[in-house]
This record gives structure tokens, sequence and C-alpha cells, in this order.
């Protein structure tokens, strides 16, 4: 089957370890089932494991992705739940201390056919076309989760949503909008600051601009380049829900800041598979829809990963199979 994926990683130049070529189609062990993809989708995620960041040697080649959506072996159009947790784990699936995500330890979702274990199989509402529901089990589910499930807000609060561009970003931004709040973002672009009001979003900054009021809660996938400004922007009591460290793991805690305040700094990863049937719900309810920077077949995925790189990218890179 013709397939993404990484024989040997690189740190510093994650775009040379990309293969796009045939490998063999992956067995489905007992419990497991096969899904034929249509529509999958990139992540940062993908460009970690070019880097090797959770994808040591022994576990390659490795097909790369998260996301995806197809149809089973019924022939019913699916989606792929992109969490999975250990045999026997009946708990918060993100908080098995021995789950993956699919391209960590199985083989992953840039790729004709995916194999995963059954309840990862989610049924795709017939309002969702392949490419939006491909979208959906990685950004889109930690947006949720993050906004919904972790940041202790409520609709009508104020939430500032760091590097608007992003996957999850605009899933933020769209999902927040939806449901009533009030959605402040922050990108370096000003085309982007432009885009994101287009979109849904109330006001957009320059990245560290100082807001014109402090907020509820910030989405922080960012890292050291936005951590301050996330600290400062908060208001007494506030949350930063953290999920992400694109640009460095490793700002100063500012730890004054955090107690004298009464900050709750909270980090959460993708989310559950209940959580994501909600989101579906959520979708079908409102009419909103993941945002599409591009779609490109399959065997072009490098351009897709070049431009997320660069940090080109508004929105979801979709990669077609068929
Ligand atoms: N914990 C989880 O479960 C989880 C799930 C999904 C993603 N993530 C993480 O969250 C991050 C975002 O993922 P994604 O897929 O949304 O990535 P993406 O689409 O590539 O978005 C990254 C965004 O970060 C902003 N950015 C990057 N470098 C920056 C810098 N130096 N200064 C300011 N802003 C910068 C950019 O915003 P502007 O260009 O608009 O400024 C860009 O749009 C990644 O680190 C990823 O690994 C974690």
């Amino acid at each position: 089957m013709l397939a993404a994926s990484v024989t040997q990683t690189s740190p510093t130049d994650p775009l040379s370890a990309l293969e796009v070529g045939e490998r063999p189609a992956p067995q489905a062990p007992d419990g497991w089932v096969r899904v034929r993809l249509e529509a999958a989708s990139l992540n940062h995620h993908d460009l970690w494991s070019l880097r090797g960041v959770g994808l040591p040697d022994e576990r390659l080649p490795m097909v790369l992705g998260c996301d995806g959506a197809g149809t089973d072996e019924d022939g019913r159009d699916v989606l792929v739940h992109a969490v999975v947790t250990s045999p026997g784990w009946t708990g918060d699936d993100t908080l098995d201390p021995g789950r993956s995500l699919l391209s960590e330890r199985y083989q992953g979702t840039l790729a004709e056919e995916v194999v995963v274990p059954a309840r990862n199989v989610v049924p795709r509402p017939p309002e969702l076309s392949a490419a939006e529901a491909a979208c959906l089990p990685t950004a889109w589910l930690t947006a949720y989760r993050m906004l919904f499930t972790q940041s202790g807000t409520a609709p009508g609060s104020t939430v500032l949503v760091q590097g608007a561009g992003g996957g999850v970003a605009t899933a933020l931004v769209v999902l927040g909008r939806a449901a009533g709040y009030r959605v402040w973002v922050t990108s370096r672009s000003e085309e982007k600051r432009e885009r994101a009001l287009a979109l849904g979003a109330h006001a957009a900054f320059a990245t560290g601009e100082r807001l014109p009021g402090r907020v509820d809660a910030v989405m922080e996938t960012v890292g050291e380049a936005t951590w301050a400004h996330s600290l400062r922007s908060l208001r007494p009591g506030g949350t930063v829900v953290v999920a992400g460290a694109t640009s460095g793991p490793a700002p100063s805690a500012e730890l004054q800041r955090v107690f004298f305040l009464g900050l709750r700094v909270v980090g959460s990863t993708m989310g559950t598979r209940e959580e994501l049937v909600r989101l579906l719900d959520l979708l079908v309810a409102t009419g909103a829809r993941p945002v599409v920077d591009r779609e490109l077949p399959l065997a072009r995925a490098a351009e897709g990963f070049a431009a997320m790189a660069a940090g080109e990218l508004f929105g979801k890179v979709v990669l077609r199979t068929r």
C-alpha cells in the first residue's frame, strides 16, 4: 500500500526523514479491525515523529499519522480514535500510563489502510465528509478537551488562543465561538489574524501584544514563545491549559505569578473516545466544520509537511488516499 513513513529519524532535518512509497499492509491482531482510509490529516505530531521525538529507533520503520477516516470491513463510514489504550484499561483514555497514539507504537494513518482496536472505530455522521472527519481525532479532539473539560470555564467566558493559525488553534476558535465564548487570538502573522477574525474570533492581537483586559483562560500550544504572555494575560484565579510546546518546552515558570495570583496550570493531551463522539455531535448540531488549509493526494504528502514545518498553515492539511 502507499504510505508516508519514517525509517530513520532526523532531529535536525525532519523533512529529509519523510518517505512516501510502498509499505506492507498492516496485520490486524485479534480484536483489531482494518479501516480502508479515504482521507487522513497531518498534525505537528508527525513532524515530531520525523525528528524522533517519542519514536525510538527500535520501533522503526513507522507509518506516520494519527488521524484518518474511511470505511470499515463492513463498508460503514468511520473515523479512527487515535488513542490506543492498554488491554483491559477502563479509565479515562488519556490517563492510561500505557496509552499511545497511532504512529507511536502501532502503524499510523498516512496510508491506504490502518488497523486499530475495534473500540477505536467511531461511526462517521453522514453530515461530515471523510476529509472533515479526518481532521478531528487529534487537533480537534485536543481542542475540545482543553476548552470544555480542562479550562474550568463556561460559555460567556473569555479565552485567549495562542498561535491562531495552528490546527489546534483554529479548532479552538471555531469550537469556542460555536459554544458561546468570547474568543481572543494571537498570531505572528497579520494575514492569519485577519483569517482568525473571519473564522469567528472576537479580537486578534500580535504575538506578545498587551491585551485590553484579562482573560478567564488561555489555550497554550506554542510554549516558550508565548508562555510569559499567557500568564500575564490571565485574571487572578484563571487557568492556562497546556497541550503543546511547538516553540520549546522550557520557559521560565514564573512561579511567583502562579502562586500569587492563584493561577491554575492544567496539562491536557488528546481526549477520550466519548469526547470524540460528543465533538462529532457538537459539529452536527451547530454546523461548525474543521478548517482545511489544503487537500493533497497522499503521494504529495511532502508538500503538506513542508508547509507545516514553515508555519505557513491556517488549519489542517488533508491527505487523500482515494
Ligand atoms: N497534547 C496533545 O494531545 C496535542 C495534540 C495536538 C497538538 N499538540 C501540540 O500542539 C502544538 C500545535 O499542534 P498543531 O498540530 O496545531 O500544529 P500547527 O498546526 O503546526 O500549529 C502551530 C502553531 O504554533 C504557532 N507557533 C509556532 N511557532 C511559534 C513561535 N515561535 N512563536 C509564536 N507562535 C508559534 C503558529 O501560530 P501562528 O503562525 O499563527 O503565530 C502555528 O500556527 C504542537 O506542539 C503539537 O505537538 C499536542
